[in-house]
């Protein structure tokens, strides 16, 4: 489908994200031909990027980053499209460039564009650029001008609602599009899929049929020289506040009634707002926290979270977090969601599964089977794309021995070519108008709600045993503990 002509402003326009992702994506889009016959960016940073340089740089993360490299072709019709402001985003005065861009493209394409304001800057700068943009006449189109805004969408709860009400100010929610990457990905979406255009699942997906559920984003990568940012935020801030409640949401909701993005976002805020939200006090039965040490990772030496750049030498941030949640609701009641990720794990996986009960009654002799719960269903959503049912079958023999087997649906064996990369589907729905894979400002502030007192406590007792995992381990003993309390364990994959 062709989409109106765009005009798209990047703020951070030479920063890492813009380098590594958005131009990568934008240039794969073309290559789809998914991008409309006129569009314009225009990077916007302070440092000067004198001839081509910019195109260089860009040039340069196209190289390295991009899903398909090819074309140099390509390369050169798409460059055409890329200017780049060297503006100072601090200074009131020089927005009147942005409307003047505007203008003149505006004179170029023959009609007025939709303008989209990318933040890829550091979060304490998006403020300052919202309330400077928010003056221009361009920003008072609500049809036309939108905005996306990066993680972290604030720190804290109360950070999270200021940025809202900041926001609100300027632009309305239909404006705003709140980036969560994870919502992105193909196997993230065909969660969707699966369990509504499916008759087979949705009636065994509740407490009768389920017995619990599991959710890990494993890293094998540290903070990677992020330690700056990674200092003030941590697993929990990082990872679960945000990608692994929308994953818990896509496995929670109720069936929309249309693909309405309003309609999908209401179903998934209504998990986050029966999350059971727990109190202070019992904040240690429900969450478990880590720090990686120094060690071996796959043969390679690694230096522990405290010897990393931009961390405090006696850091009580965590690198591993792994938290127990509960839906009150009437179809999970008592269904336990656990939850873990963390950096320097074992394996770079992203993976649910869904454990159902065990059979209400085994006739087979009990040296027929080690296993009796087999019954698993596994969604991967990265670097493994596959969903894999686990059932118990008769073993070939003439004794009745079962084990368990997999059905298994792969995406790479099954579709030809490449995925899109998150980014790009993500851009694309900006361009379209259609938000169902943003975050609404209801759905930010609830799943902050929901970790607070985790937060709070954390941030309060000083942990006494950091660093307590070694790299290339599953974390820290106490995240299996949590689990265990329950009679599971964590299933590992690799
Ligand atoms: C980001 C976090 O949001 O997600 C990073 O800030 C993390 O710390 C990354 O590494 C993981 O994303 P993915 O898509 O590689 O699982």
């Amino acid at each position: 489908k062709k989409i109106s002509p765009m005009l798209i402003f990047i703020f951070g326009g030479s920063g890492d994200l813009n380098y590594r992702k958005l131009n990568p994506a934008l240039f794969n889009l073309f290559m789809d031909k998914a991008m409309p016959d006129n569009f314009s960016i225009v990077g916007i940073a302070r440092s000067e990027y004198p001839g081509n340089e910019y195109e260089k740089h860009l040039k340069e993360g196209i190289d390295n980053f991009s899903r398909r490299k090819d074309s140099h072709e390509e390369w050169k019709n798409f460059s055409k499209h890329i200017t780049y402001l060297p503006m100072d985003v601090n200074n009131e005065k020089e927005y009147a460039k942005i409307s003047k861009i505007a203008k003149d493209t505006e004179t170029k394409f023959g009609v007025h564009p939709n303008i989209i304001f990318y933040m890829a800057v550091a979060p304490q700068l998006v403020p300052t650029i919202v309330k400077n943009l928010g003056t221009l006449e361009i920003c008072h189109d609500t049809k036309c001008t939108r905005i996306v805004i990066e993680k972290p969408f604030g720190h804290d709860l109360e950070s999270a609602k200021e940025m809202n009400k900041m926001l609100a100010k300027f632009f309305t929610e239909e404006q705003i599009f709140r980036i969560d990457h994870y919502l992105g990905k193909e196997t993230v979406q065909n969660i969707l899929a699966l369990r509504f255009a499916n008759a087979l699942f949705e009636p065994i997906w509740n407490r009768n049929y389920i017995d619990h559920v599991q959710i890990t984003a494993s890293e094998t990568v540290g903070v990677e020289g992020r330690g700056g940012y990674y200092e003030n935020s941590g697993a929990l801030r990082d990872m679960i506040q945000n990608h692994i409640l929308q994953l818990l949401c896509m496995i929670g909701m109720e069936a929309p009634v249309s693909f309405d993005a309003n309609e999908i976002r209401n179903k998934k805020v209504d998990v986050l707002n029966a999350l059971r939200r727990i109190s202070k006090d019992e904040v240690q039965n429900y969450a478990a926290r880590g720090q990686y040490s120094g060690g071996w990772m796959q043969g390679e030496k690694v230096a522990g979270y405290r010897e990393e750049k931009g961390v405090a030498p006696e850091s009580n941030t965590e690198t591993f977090a792994a938290v127990k949640f509960f839906i009150d609701n009437w179809r999970w009641q008592g269904v336990p969601f656990y939850v873990r990720t963390g950096k320097h794990l074992h394996e770079k996986t992203t993976v649910l599964t869904i454990q159902f009960k065990p059979a209400p009654a085994y006739a087979f002799p009990k040296e027929a089977a080690e296993t009796w719960r087999p019954n698993r269903l596994t969604i991967s959503i990265a670097p493994e794309m596959d969903i894999c049912l686990r059932f118990q079958a008769k073993r070939p023999g003439q004794t009745m021995i079962l084990s368990p087997v997999d059905m298994v649906f792969n995406y790479q064996d099954e579709y030809d070519g490449e995925e899109p990369e998150a980014y790009e589907t993500l851009l694309y729905d900006v361009m379209e108008g259609d938000a169902t894979l943003f975050m609404r400002a209801d759905q930010v502030e609830a799943a902050w709600e929901v970790v607070m007192p985790i937060i709070d406590v954390w941030h309060a007792r000083k942990p006494i045993d950091f660093p307590n995992y070694s790299p290339d381990s599953w974390g820290p003993e106490d995240a299996e503990a949590l689990i265990a309390r329950d009679g599971h364990n964590w299933i590992n994959m690799a």
